[in-house]
């Protein structure tokens, strides 16, 4: 079983749609058998694969020790996709319950996850480095590193590379890579862009962009991945390009290298 956490420090740059489009087109184009778990309390995930995050319980009630995991998955349009939904009760989870005098609360998420019998485990976290993304990342074996060609975007890398090279020495993290969504290919910042992500993270940025695609937010506001309600789309191509570039790291070891 492979576990992914997809992060960045900044907002909006596409980790909730790489996520699910990822999870699905791997559950859909490979038969895999995929684990989402929605770990932001903004729920984002959640919604877009159709559910009301008020109406179920999310993974605070597993990390408070309320219900195991097991009873709160649900599956969702796609056989080989089911999800944990998030809540609200998300956003501060470890001050309350069990967690609050926990001292290795950060590894609770980690133990639950072991225990799972998929694929792959797909981790959505919230825009900041808070006890929720270290906890995805402990968790995992590989993050994800999503960023938007931005200067800001970019800056903020150098935050989230710090932060992950800590939890590596104590956890086997390993980086998978880096992936720009809402590229456009005639940018003319393009190369200044990979050439500064490439000083932060050398050789991770992924060939694959995600092209900037109205059907993306259309897709969830649908409650469906692209894969099913636009797989023409250019986004939904990039995707299951994505995909396969990610399987290839993951098989080839390119990752150790
Ligand atoms: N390739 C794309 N083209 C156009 N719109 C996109 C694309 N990818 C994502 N979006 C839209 O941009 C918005 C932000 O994307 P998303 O929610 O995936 O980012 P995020 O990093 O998870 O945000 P947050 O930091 O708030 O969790 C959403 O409305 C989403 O539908
Ligand atoms: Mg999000």
């Amino acid at each position: 079983m492979k576990t992914i956490a997809v992060s960045s420090f900044k907002g909006g740059t596409a980790k909730t749609s790489i996520a699910l489009n990822i999870g699905a087109t791997l559950a859909k184009e490979h038969q895999k058998k995929v684990l989402l778990i929605d770990f932001d309390a903004q729920a984002n995930l959640t919604a877009g694969l159709g559910f009301d995050p008020d109406e179920h319980e999310s993974m605070a009630s597993v990390l408070q020790k309320k219900r195991p995991l097991e009873e709160i998955i649900l599956p969702t349009c796609l056989p080989n996709l089911d999800i944990v939904p998030a809540d609200t009760w998300l956003e501060r989870v470890e001050t309350t319950g069990t967690l609050a005098s926990d001292r290795y609360s950060h590894e609770r998420m980690k133990e639950y996850i072991a225990n799972l019998n998929y694929d792959f485990v797909i981790i959505d976290t919230p825009p900041s480095l808070c006890w929720l993304t270290e906890s995805a990342l402990i968790a995992a074996n590989y993050s994800l590193v999503c960023a938007t060609p931005e200067f800001y975007s970019i800056k903020g890398l150098q935050r989230l590379s710090y932060f992950m090279h800590y939890i590596a020495k104590r956890h086997p993290l390993e980086l998978l890579g880096v992936t720009l969504s809402f590229w456009n290919q005639r940018g003319k910042s393009n190369d200044a862009f990979l050439e500064v992500i490439d000083t932060t993270f050398p050789e991770k940025v992924l060939n694959t962009k995600i092209r900037r695609d109205i059907s993306v937010s259309e897709a969830s506001a649908r409650g469906k991945p692209l894969i099913l309600s636009a797989p023409k789309s250019r986004a939904s191509e990039d995707y299951v390009m994505l995909t396969k570039e990610l399987l290839s790291r993951m098989s080839s070891g390119f990752t150790n290298e």
